[in-house]
């Protein structure tokens, strides 16, 4: 299922407490955002690359494709203040090129092939569908350190990115989020509020965000691991 896919990548990894933008960190000496893009230059169902990305910080994005011979990035629109902002930068720049746009963390290098073909397989079908896993732990709603509630976990996933949607879908969500001046944490949240069912496609547990220092870590076990 042909794709174009979307990463923002402006943000400032103030949790990971680097003095740069965290993609620029490397995991095995490389970047984290070329291992990312890396991963969608290799996927033949991905017809273009669009990155959210910080004006500052273009050129060297620029040099570092050409570095690492990712040709497919269409364009880099320069992102906005929430994250939010920057994914809507690049999809208002899509237009119409693609039925299906893909959204996906720069941040998240370790996606697995076989959950992208998944997933843009059920949102080509259904017009929504978003990567999760169940939850491990058990999970209680607490306020003021105290448990109100233990939650019933098998209902509860933890949703990653990527999300992927039909393009007219994912426009119509995100205009009507600005027009109603409402923020999300993920894109799924703007399509929720359409009452359109957004279905999820179970991911792995090491679709990681590397977001503190101990991500890292394991990021570099991963790689380790699957390089082994
Ligand atoms: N992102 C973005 N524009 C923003 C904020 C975030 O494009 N205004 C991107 C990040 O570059 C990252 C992805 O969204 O690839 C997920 O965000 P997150 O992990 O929160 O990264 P940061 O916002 O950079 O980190 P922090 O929240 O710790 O500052
Ligand atoms: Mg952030």
């Amino acid at each position: 299922m042909n794709y174009i896919v979307v990463l923002p990548a402006a943000g400032s990894g103030k949790r990971m407490k680097a003095e740069r933008n965290k993609l620029f960190l490397t995991l095995r000496g490389k970047p984290i955002l070329m291992h990312t893009l890396d991963v969608f230059e290799q996927d033949p169902d991905c017809v273009g690359i669009w990155l959210a990305v910080k004006p500052e910080e273009r050129m060297i994005i620029q040099e570092m494709l050409e570095q690492y011979n990712v040709t497919k990035v269409k364009g880099m629109p320069s992102g906005g203040a929430e994250r939010q902002h920057s994914v809507y930068a690049c999809v208002k720049e899509v237009g119409n090129d693609a039925e299906l746009i893909l959204v996906h963390d720069a941040a998240r290098p370790f996606i697995e092939p076989s959950v992208i073909k998944q997933l843009t397989q059920k949102a080509y079908e259904t017009g929504a569908a978003i990567a999760g896993v169940k939850a491990k732990d058990t999970m209680k709603r607490v306020r003021n350190h105290i448990i109100e509630e233990t939650v019933d976990r098998e209902q509860l996933w933890m949703i990653q990115t990527p999300q992927a949607f039909h393009t007219q879908i994912l426009t119509k969500a995100q205009h009507q989020a600005e027009q109603d001046d409402f923020l999300g944490t993920d894109e799924s949240m703007l399509v929720e509020r359409l009452n359109i069912d957004v279905h999820v496609v179970e991911s792995t547990y090491d679709n990681v965000k590397m977001t503190t220092q101990e991500d890292l870590l394991i990021g570099e076990a991963i790689l380790q691991k699957r390089q082994q």
